[in-house]
């Protein structure tokens, strides 16, 4: 049994990762300051737990670091500002916090007394520069030189923030594993995803009705949430990942998004057609991380495939979301 902080535990990975450190026996802290995360039943009956308890606090405050324990064997830092909408609206509180919370759970790091690894969570969005300037390769690896993106486009600070992040774990002398995690989806993940997006839209479709999906020639590949948590315990465990970086999702299959659609449809029960939209502008055609290095070192590969997953994260978003009684904070 291990102590443990996980910082963004309210949001979405956050909560799945508490859950099942829980579950193993671990005393977990969980730190949010709720900006985003949610206070459902589901957060309350884990924070009940014996093993559970939950500190409310904002990361960006430096002297936080001093007020906290010193005995974790584990800190896994998620909390983040994230999303399309805040980067637009927020850009610079997006580089500024994100790096001032790197910095206070950095410096709460180097208070412990013995602590076995700082897992801090990057993005796929770190290859976005390279991406645009010069073509990345799709399954894309770890060694992908990166490439800062366009300064005066807002989204550019959260591949920003985040590359400062990594750097700044790299050098701060704690031992930390990087991870980029690449369209992690499953319950509790708000609405600002394509997978809940669609679901959505397909839930409230009316009979016969087409459902329009947008980029549907893009390529994606999908991690459910349960196998990026399997992946993250197991980096924060095997002493060989310490001053590694690494891919988190799923290789195979990248599918174009119409036929994620079409998983959706079936998930919900309809048989609508799906009709093609515009693509997003700034949507890469491809995007999946190359999973060799991560399954080479944990002996892991993703179990859960995407119509099993698009079900059981239509079953959730079904009860709690879009058939809930009361309007859910998602
Ligand atoms: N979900 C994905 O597919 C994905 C992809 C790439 C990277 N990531 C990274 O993984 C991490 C977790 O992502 P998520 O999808 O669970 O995001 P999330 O928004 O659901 O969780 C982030 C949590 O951080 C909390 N937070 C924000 N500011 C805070 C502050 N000042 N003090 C304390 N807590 C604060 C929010 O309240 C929220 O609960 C993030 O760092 C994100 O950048 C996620």
């Amino acid at each position: 049994m291990r102590k443990i902080l996980v910082t963004g535990a309210a949001g979405f990975i956050g909560y799945h990762l508490a859950r099942r450190l829980a579950d193993q026996g671990h005393a977990v802290d969980l730190l949010d300051n709720h900006a985003r995360g949610v206070r459902d039943a589901a957060l309350s009956d884990l924070a009940r737990r014996p093993n559970v308890r939950t500190i409310e606090a904002d990361l960006t405050e430096p002297a936080l670091a001093e007020r906290l324990d010193t005995d974790y064997g584990l800190i896994v830092h998620l909390a983040a500002i994230i999303g399309v909408a805040q980067v637009r609206s927020r850009p610079y509180q997006v580089l500024t916090a994100n790096v001032a919370m790197v910095q206070t759970a950095l410096a709460l790091a180097r208070r412990q007394t013995d602590l076995g690894r700082f897992l801090f969570a990057s993005t796929s969005e770190i290859y976005a520069g390279t991406l645009q300037a010069f073509g990345i390769p799709v399954p894309t690896p770890e060694t992908t030189p990166l490439t800062a993106g366009d300064l005066s486009e807002p989204r550019t600070t959260y591949m920003l923030s985040k590359l400062y992040g990594e750097a700044m774990c790299r050098f701060s002398g704690v031992p930390f594993t990087i991870v980029r995690f690449h369209n992690v989806y499953g319950p509790r993940m708000g609405r600002s995803h394509v997978v809940p997006q669609l679901l959505e839209k397909a839930h409230r479709l009316p009979a016969g009705a087409a459902l329009g999906v947008a980029s549907a020639g893009h390529r994606r590949s999908f991690c459910y949430v349960d196998d990026a948590v399997e992946y993250l315990t197991r980096m924060a465990a095997l002493p060989a990942c310490a001053g590694e970086v690494f891919n988190i999702g799923t290789q195979e299959p990248e599918l174009p998004i119409g036929a994620v659609a079409r998983v959706i449809l079936d998930a919900v029960g309809r048989d609508n057609p799906v009709e093609p939209l515009p693509d997003t502008p700034g949507s890469p055609n491809r995007r999946a991380p190359d999973m060799g290095k991560a399954i080479a070192a944990t002996g892991y590969r993703s179990r859960i495939d995407l119509p099993d997953g698009v079900r059981r994260t239509y079953a959730w978003y079904r009860d709690h979301v879009f058939e809930a009684v009361e309007d859910c904070a998602l």
